[in-house]
This record gives C-alpha cells, structure tokens and sequence, in this order.
C-alpha cells in the first residue's frame, strides 16, 4: 500500500517514528514534508497529502500537526476527503469501518510513540465494514460536499 504522509513543525518527530511503522509493515512512503523545525502552514501540508490521495497516487494519507485537529480541518475541506483525528486505537479502527477514512490525523504534541504506533498498525490493517447503512451515510457526506 502507497501511503503519502506530511507534517507540520509541530509533528516532525512523530513523523519519523510514523514512518518507522510503515516501513515495519512494508508499506511505500511518500512523505511530502516539512523536515526541519522552520514553522509552516499545516493547510499547505494537508493539500499536498491529500492531493496524492484524490490524485490516485496513494491509496491513504497521513496528517499530522500539533494538535492533529488543524491539520484535519483543513484536509476535510478537501473534495474526496475523510479525514479522521484519531487519538485512541478504537476510534482509529471505527473511522475505518463505518466512514471509510482515507486520511488519518494524529497531534504530534498529543500522542506518545507508542499509542500512535499503535493507532497506525490498527488503521492501516481496518477494511471499510461495506454495510449499506455506512454506505448510505457517507453518500450523505459526499452529498453535503457536493
Ligand atoms: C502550530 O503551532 C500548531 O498550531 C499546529 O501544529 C496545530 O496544532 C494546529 O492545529
């Protein structure tokens, strides 16, 4: 699986330690940056990885900034995004199953490695239930962006 990734300065460390992960389950990276401690704009972040996504050239994204929930506002602003800020594993898997996220959020200042790790392992390995009432509701979204 291609995922595309990126940070803002407040989520550089957790970045790394992310793609630690992907790189543990095989997963091929796109990482669109930032890379140092130079303050950026977490909307710029969050086109670049979600414009991979929309664009086909990865299948899921990651954003992260300090809190996550910048970084998530700005990517559901997206048309074809759901983003979802995810801070525990159960939440990470539930965005998975009934909305189909194809983005995850993560705060950079919020979460220790471990728990994020973890939330990764656990998105990443989520298929989307198929039900139809998760179906009907995310056409609604769709709709509402439409
Ligand atoms: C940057 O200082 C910080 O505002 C950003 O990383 C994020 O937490 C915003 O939601």
């Amino acid at each position: 699986m291609k995922i595309a990734i990126g940070s803002d300065h407040g989520a550089v460390a957790l970045k790394d330690e992310v793609k630690k992960v992907l790189a543990e389950l095989g997963a091929e990276v796109s990482d669109v940056g930032t890379f140092g401690e130079a303050a950026v704009d977490y909307p710029d972040v969050a086109e670049k990885v979600c414009a991979e996504v929309t664009g086909g050239a990865a299948e899921r994204g990651i954003v992260l900034c300090g809190t996550g929930i910048g970084i998530s506002i700005a990517a559901n602003k997206i048309h074809g995004i759901r983003c979802a800020l995810c801070n525990d594993v159960f939440s990470a898997k539930m965005s998975r199953e009934h909305n189909n996220a194809n983005v995850l959020a993560m705060g950079g200042r919020v979460l220790g490695v471990g728990p994020a790790r973890e939330i990764v392992k656990a998105w990443l390995a989520t298929d989307f239930s198929g039900d139809e009432r998760h179906n009907r509701r995310i056409a609604k979204i769709t709709a509402l962006e439409n």
